[in-house]
Protein backbone atom coordinates (compact mmCIF):
# COMPACT_ATOMS: atom_id res chain seq x y z
CA UNK A 1 0.00 0.00 0.00
CA UNK A 2 2.83 2.48 0.68
CA UNK A 3 5.02 1.32 -2.32
CA UNK A 4 2.32 2.31 -4.49
CA UNK A 5 1.36 5.53 -2.82
CA UNK A 6 5.45 6.52 -2.92
CA UNK A 7 5.17 5.57 -6.35
CA UNK A 8 2.11 7.23 -7.64
CA UNK A 9 3.25 10.85 -5.90
CA UNK A 10 6.21 10.75 -6.74
CA UNK A 11 5.69 10.40 -10.53
CA UNK A 12 3.43 13.47 -10.28
CA UNK A 13 6.42 15.69 -8.90
CA UNK A 14 9.49 16.83 -11.55
CA UNK A 15 11.61 16.69 -8.74
CA UNK A 16 11.69 13.57 -7.97
CA UNK A 17 12.77 10.11 -10.12
CA UNK A 18 11.15 6.91 -8.51
CA UNK A 19 12.29 3.32 -9.06
CA UNK A 20 10.17 0.62 -7.07
CA UNK A 21 12.10 -3.12 -8.03
CA UNK A 22 9.83 -5.84 -7.64
CA UNK A 23 10.23 -8.22 -5.11
CA UNK A 24 12.26 -10.48 -6.82
CA UNK A 25 14.08 -7.78 -8.15
CA UNK A 26 14.87 -6.89 -4.49
CA UNK A 27 13.94 -9.38 -1.57
CA UNK A 28 15.23 -7.32 1.88
CA UNK A 29 16.56 -10.69 3.57
CA UNK A 30 19.11 -11.13 0.94
CA UNK A 31 21.94 -8.46 1.07
CA UNK A 32 23.09 -9.43 -2.43
CA UNK A 33 19.86 -9.08 -3.73
CA UNK A 34 19.64 -5.65 -2.49
CA UNK A 35 23.12 -4.63 -3.32
CA UNK A 36 22.25 -5.50 -7.38
CA UNK A 37 19.46 -3.50 -7.17
CA UNK A 38 20.81 -0.51 -5.18
CA UNK A 39 24.10 -0.66 -7.88
CA UNK A 40 21.50 -0.84 -10.86
CA UNK A 41 19.59 2.40 -9.76
CA UNK A 42 22.46 4.31 -7.68
CA UNK A 43 19.21 5.57 -5.82
CA UNK A 44 20.09 8.83 -3.28
CA UNK A 45 17.30 7.19 -0.83
CA UNK A 46 16.41 4.00 0.04
CA UNK A 47 12.74 4.23 0.91
CA UNK A 48 11.81 0.66 2.52
CA UNK A 49 8.31 0.26 2.60
CA UNK A 50 8.58 -3.95 2.36
CA UNK A 51 7.51 -5.83 5.43
CA UNK A 52 5.59 -8.41 7.09
CA UNK A 53 2.60 -6.66 7.60
CA UNK A 54 -0.04 -9.56 8.22
CA UNK A 55 -0.27 -8.91 12.17
CA UNK A 56 -2.15 -12.14 12.81
CA UNK A 57 -0.20 -14.81 11.07
CA UNK A 58 2.73 -13.34 12.41
CA UNK A 59 2.14 -14.93 15.27
CA UNK A 60 2.37 -18.29 13.94
CA UNK A 61 5.67 -17.56 11.69
CA UNK A 62 7.94 -15.49 14.24
CA UNK A 63 11.10 -16.71 12.29
CA UNK A 64 9.91 -14.97 9.11
CA UNK A 65 8.44 -12.10 10.68
CA UNK A 66 11.98 -11.30 12.87
CA UNK A 67 13.60 -11.88 9.59
CA UNK A 68 11.84 -9.57 7.52
CA UNK A 69 10.64 -7.13 9.88
CA UNK A 70 13.65 -7.20 11.79
CA UNK A 71 17.03 -8.66 10.85
CA UNK A 72 16.61 -7.35 7.16
CA UNK A 73 17.29 -3.99 8.51
CA UNK A 74 20.88 -4.59 8.89
CA UNK A 75 20.97 -6.00 5.37
CA UNK A 76 19.04 -2.42 3.79
CA UNK A 77 21.66 -0.19 6.84
CA UNK A 78 24.52 -2.29 5.26
CA UNK A 79 24.08 -1.24 2.08
CA UNK A 80 23.24 2.57 2.78
CA UNK A 81 26.37 3.14 4.88
CA UNK A 82 28.48 1.47 1.72
CA UNK A 83 26.75 3.39 -0.71
CA UNK A 84 26.07 6.84 1.60
CA UNK A 85 22.40 6.45 1.09
CA UNK A 86 19.48 7.92 3.14
CA UNK A 87 17.48 5.45 4.29
CA UNK A 88 13.90 5.50 5.04
CA UNK A 89 11.60 2.90 7.77
CA UNK A 90 8.45 2.52 8.54
CA UNK A 91 7.39 1.28 11.89
CA UNK A 92 4.04 0.76 13.54
CA UNK A 93 2.06 1.83 16.92
CA UNK A 94 1.64 -1.70 17.44
CA UNK A 95 5.25 -1.57 19.53
CA UNK A 96 3.41 -0.22 22.09
CA UNK A 97 1.00 -1.76 24.45
CA UNK A 98 -1.43 0.79 24.60
CA UNK A 99 -1.57 1.31 28.59
CA UNK A 100 -0.79 4.72 28.28
CA UNK A 101 -4.07 7.07 28.11
CA UNK A 102 -2.18 10.17 26.08
CA UNK A 103 -0.73 9.92 22.50
CA UNK A 104 2.93 8.39 22.55
CA UNK A 105 5.97 10.31 21.88
CA UNK A 106 8.98 8.82 20.52
CA UNK A 107 10.50 9.13 23.45
CA UNK A 108 7.81 6.59 25.33
CA UNK A 109 9.23 2.98 25.49
CA UNK A 110 8.12 0.27 23.35
CA UNK A 111 6.64 -3.12 24.82
CA UNK A 112 4.85 -4.47 21.94
CA UNK A 113 1.84 -6.99 23.29
CA UNK A 114 2.73 -9.26 19.39
CA UNK A 115 5.02 -10.93 17.05
CA UNK A 116 4.59 -8.46 14.53
CA UNK A 117 5.36 -5.45 17.23
CA UNK A 118 8.12 -7.08 18.63
CA UNK A 119 9.65 -7.71 15.12
CA UNK A 120 9.09 -4.49 14.07
CA UNK A 121 10.45 -3.11 17.33
CA UNK A 122 13.93 -5.18 16.72
CA UNK A 123 14.38 -3.01 13.42
CA UNK A 124 13.90 -0.01 15.01
CA UNK A 125 16.56 -1.11 17.33
CA UNK A 126 19.04 -2.11 14.69
CA UNK A 127 18.04 1.05 12.97
CA UNK A 128 18.44 3.57 16.14
CA UNK A 129 21.75 2.35 17.28
CA UNK A 130 23.48 2.35 14.12
CA UNK A 131 25.43 5.19 12.46
CA UNK A 132 23.25 5.13 9.27
CA UNK A 133 21.96 8.29 8.17
CA UNK A 134 18.40 7.56 8.33
CA UNK A 135 14.32 8.40 8.81
CA UNK A 136 12.22 6.18 10.76
CA UNK A 137 8.69 6.93 10.40
CA UNK A 138 6.10 5.06 13.00
CA UNK A 139 2.62 5.36 11.82
CA UNK A 140 -0.73 3.40 12.09
CA UNK A 141 -3.81 2.43 11.15
CA UNK A 142 -3.08 2.98 7.34
CA UNK A 143 -5.63 3.44 4.71
CA UNK A 144 -4.90 3.66 0.46
CA UNK A 145 -6.05 2.81 -2.50
CA UNK A 146 -3.27 -0.22 -2.74
CA UNK A 147 -3.39 -3.35 -0.88
CA UNK A 148 -6.09 -4.68 1.86
CA UNK A 149 -7.11 -2.54 4.54
CA UNK A 150 -10.18 -1.26 6.85
CA UNK A 151 -12.04 1.33 4.85
CA UNK A 152 -11.94 -1.58 1.51
CA UNK A 153 -12.99 -3.99 4.06
CA UNK A 154 -15.58 -2.05 5.64
CA UNK A 155 -16.93 -1.15 2.31
CA UNK A 156 -16.51 -4.46 0.55
CA UNK A 157 -18.92 -5.48 3.93
CA UNK A 158 -21.51 -3.32 3.17
CA UNK A 159 -21.96 -4.82 -0.72
CA UNK A 160 -23.25 -8.09 1.11
CA UNK A 161 -23.80 -7.76 4.73
CA UNK A 162 -27.04 -5.71 6.21
CA UNK A 163 -24.82 -5.08 9.80
CA UNK A 164 -21.68 -5.28 10.94
CA UNK A 165 -19.66 -5.97 13.45
CA UNK A 166 -16.96 -3.66 14.72
CA UNK A 167 -15.05 -3.54 17.86
CA UNK A 168 -14.57 -0.20 20.03
CA UNK A 169 -12.58 -1.09 22.85
CA UNK A 170 -9.04 -0.40 20.69
CA UNK A 171 -8.26 3.50 19.89
CA UNK A 172 -5.94 4.79 17.77
CA UNK A 173 -4.80 7.44 14.69
CA UNK A 174 -6.36 6.69 11.02
CA UNK A 175 -3.88 7.64 8.60
CA UNK A 176 -4.47 8.37 4.75
CA UNK A 177 -1.06 7.09 3.32
CA UNK A 178 -1.66 9.65 0.70
CA UNK A 179 -0.73 11.76 4.30
CA UNK A 180 2.24 9.57 5.18
CA UNK A 181 3.99 9.67 1.74
CA UNK A 182 3.30 13.58 1.67
CA UNK A 183 4.89 14.21 5.53
CA UNK A 184 7.92 11.72 4.21
CA UNK A 185 8.80 13.65 1.20
CA UNK A 186 8.60 16.96 3.47
CA UNK A 187 10.61 15.41 6.35
CA UNK A 188 13.65 14.10 3.77
CA UNK A 189 14.22 17.01 1.94
CA UNK A 190 15.45 18.29 5.72
CA UNK A 191 18.55 16.76 7.25
CA UNK A 192 17.23 16.32 10.61
CA UNK A 193 17.38 12.64 10.73
CA UNK A 194 15.74 10.35 13.50
CA UNK A 195 12.84 9.01 14.37
CA UNK A 196 9.27 10.44 14.14
CA UNK A 197 5.68 9.55 14.83
CA UNK A 198 3.07 10.57 11.95
CA UNK A 199 -0.83 9.82 11.41
CA UNK A 200 -3.55 11.77 11.13
CA UNK A 201 -5.32 13.68 14.28
CA UNK A 202 -7.35 12.68 16.22
CA UNK A 203 -8.44 9.68 18.14
CA UNK A 204 -11.18 6.90 17.45
CA UNK A 205 -11.87 3.28 17.83
CA UNK A 206 -12.15 1.08 14.90
CA UNK A 207 -16.10 1.16 15.32
CA UNK A 208 -16.45 4.88 15.33
CA UNK A 209 -13.90 4.91 11.83
CA UNK A 210 -16.48 2.22 10.43
CA UNK A 211 -19.35 4.79 11.22
CA UNK A 212 -17.77 7.85 10.06
CA UNK A 213 -16.53 5.63 6.72
CA UNK A 214 -20.53 4.73 6.18
CA UNK A 215 -21.60 8.26 6.85
CA UNK A 216 -19.65 9.70 4.25
CA UNK A 217 -20.49 7.25 1.77
CA UNK A 218 -24.16 7.91 2.39
CA UNK A 219 -23.86 11.84 2.22
CA UNK A 220 -22.30 11.72 -0.54
CA UNK A 221 -24.07 8.90 -2.64
CA UNK A 222 -28.16 8.87 -1.79
CA UNK A 223 -27.70 4.96 -2.90
CA UNK A 224 -25.31 3.96 -0.61
CA UNK A 225 -26.56 0.75 1.32
CA UNK A 226 -27.59 2.04 5.18
CA UNK A 227 -25.54 -0.56 6.87
CA UNK A 228 -26.05 -1.08 10.96
CA UNK A 229 -22.63 -0.88 12.75
CA UNK A 230 -22.78 -3.04 15.81
CA UNK A 231 -19.79 -2.51 18.52
CA UNK A 232 -18.18 -5.47 19.82
CA UNK A 233 -15.13 -6.61 22.04
CA UNK A 234 -12.04 -7.14 20.79
CA UNK A 235 -12.26 -10.64 22.52
CA UNK A 236 -15.02 -11.51 20.94
CA UNK A 237 -13.12 -11.62 17.80
CA UNK A 238 -10.29 -14.05 19.11
CA UNK A 239 -7.70 -12.90 16.57
CA UNK A 240 -3.96 -14.69 17.12
CA UNK A 241 -2.74 -11.32 17.95
CA UNK A 242 -3.28 -8.90 20.67
CA UNK A 243 -3.26 -5.33 19.87
CA UNK A 244 -2.97 -2.24 21.89
CA UNK A 245 -6.42 -0.51 23.67
CA UNK A 246 -4.69 2.81 22.92
CA UNK A 247 -2.14 3.60 20.16
CA UNK A 248 -2.66 7.21 19.41
CA UNK A 249 0.67 8.98 18.14
CA UNK A 250 1.97 12.34 19.22
CA UNK A 251 2.73 14.24 16.25
CA UNK A 252 4.43 17.20 18.07
CA UNK A 253 8.38 16.49 16.96
CA UNK A 254 7.18 15.71 13.04
CA UNK A 255 4.92 19.08 13.09
CA UNK A 256 8.07 21.55 14.96
CA UNK A 257 10.83 19.92 12.34
CA UNK A 258 9.06 20.66 9.34
CA UNK A 259 6.46 22.70 10.48
CA UNK A 260 3.42 21.53 9.09
CA UNK A 261 -0.13 21.07 10.36
CA UNK A 262 -1.46 17.36 10.76
CA UNK A 263 -4.54 16.99 8.92
CA UNK A 264 -7.83 15.64 10.92
CA UNK A 265 -8.41 11.58 10.54
CA UNK A 266 -12.25 12.79 9.47
CA UNK A 267 -10.87 15.18 7.01
CA UNK A 268 -8.55 13.44 5.37
CA UNK A 269 -10.89 10.15 5.36
CA UNK A 270 -13.62 12.28 3.17
CA UNK A 271 -11.22 13.50 0.45
CA UNK A 272 -9.99 9.81 0.48
CA UNK A 273 -13.40 8.87 0.11
CA UNK A 274 -15.25 11.57 -1.86
CA UNK A 275 -12.46 13.82 -3.11
CA UNK A 276 -11.55 11.80 -6.31
CA UNK A 277 -8.92 10.15 -4.41
CA UNK A 278 -10.27 6.52 -4.50
N1 LIG B 1 -0.81 -0.98 7.02
C1 LIG B 1 -0.84 -0.38 8.18
O1 LIG B 1 -1.90 -0.12 8.75
C2 LIG B 1 0.46 0.02 8.83
C3 LIG B 1 0.40 0.65 10.09
C4 LIG B 1 1.59 1.04 10.70
C5 LIG B 1 2.80 0.81 10.08
N2 LIG B 1 2.84 0.18 8.88
C6 LIG B 1 4.16 -0.06 8.28
O2 LIG B 1 4.21 0.62 7.03
C7 LIG B 1 5.01 -0.12 6.11
C8 LIG B 1 4.23 -0.40 4.83
O3 LIG B 1 3.04 -1.11 5.15
P1 LIG B 1 1.99 -1.54 4.02
O4 LIG B 1 0.68 -1.66 4.70
O5 LIG B 1 2.17 -0.70 2.82
O6 LIG B 1 2.50 -3.01 3.73
P2 LIG B 1 2.01 -4.05 2.60
O7 LIG B 1 0.93 -3.46 1.78
O8 LIG B 1 1.78 -5.34 3.29
O9 LIG B 1 3.31 -4.15 1.71
C9 LIG B 1 4.48 -4.77 2.17
C10 LIG B 1 5.15 -5.35 0.95
O10 LIG B 1 6.42 -5.93 1.32
C11 LIG B 1 6.61 -7.07 0.51
N3 LIG B 1 7.62 -7.95 1.08
C12 LIG B 1 7.47 -8.90 2.04
N4 LIG B 1 8.66 -9.50 2.26
C13 LIG B 1 9.57 -8.92 1.44
C14 LIG B 1 10.95 -9.12 1.22
N5 LIG B 1 11.65 -10.05 1.88
N6 LIG B 1 11.58 -8.36 0.29
C15 LIG B 1 10.89 -7.43 -0.41
N7 LIG B 1 9.57 -7.20 -0.25
C16 LIG B 1 8.91 -7.93 0.68
C17 LIG B 1 5.22 -7.69 0.50
O11 LIG B 1 5.12 -8.62 -0.54
P3 LIG B 1 4.06 -9.86 -0.39
O12 LIG B 1 2.74 -9.23 -0.30
O13 LIG B 1 4.32 -10.61 -1.63
O14 LIG B 1 4.47 -10.57 0.85
C18 LIG B 1 4.35 -6.47 0.28
O15 LIG B 1 4.22 -6.18 -1.09
C19 LIG B 1 5.45 -1.37 6.85
O16 LIG B 1 6.72 -1.15 7.41
C20 LIG B 1 4.43 -1.51 7.96
O17 LIG B 1 4.96 -2.20 9.08
C21 LIG B 1 1.70 -0.21 8.23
Amino acid sequence: MLAKEFVSECRNRKDYTIIAPEEEECDITDISSIRNAVNSINPQVLINCAAYTDVDACEANHEKAFEINGEALKNLMQVCKENDILLVHFSTDFVFDGKKESPYTEEDKPSPLSIYGASKLLGEQYLLNSDTRFFLIRTSWMYGNGGNNFVKAVINKTFNQSEIRIVDDQIGNPTWVKDIVDTSLRLLGTEEYGIYNYSNEGDCSWYEFACEIIKILQNSKNKFRNTKVIPIKSAQLKRAAKRPAYSALSKCKIEAAIGIKTPHWKESLERFLIGGNR
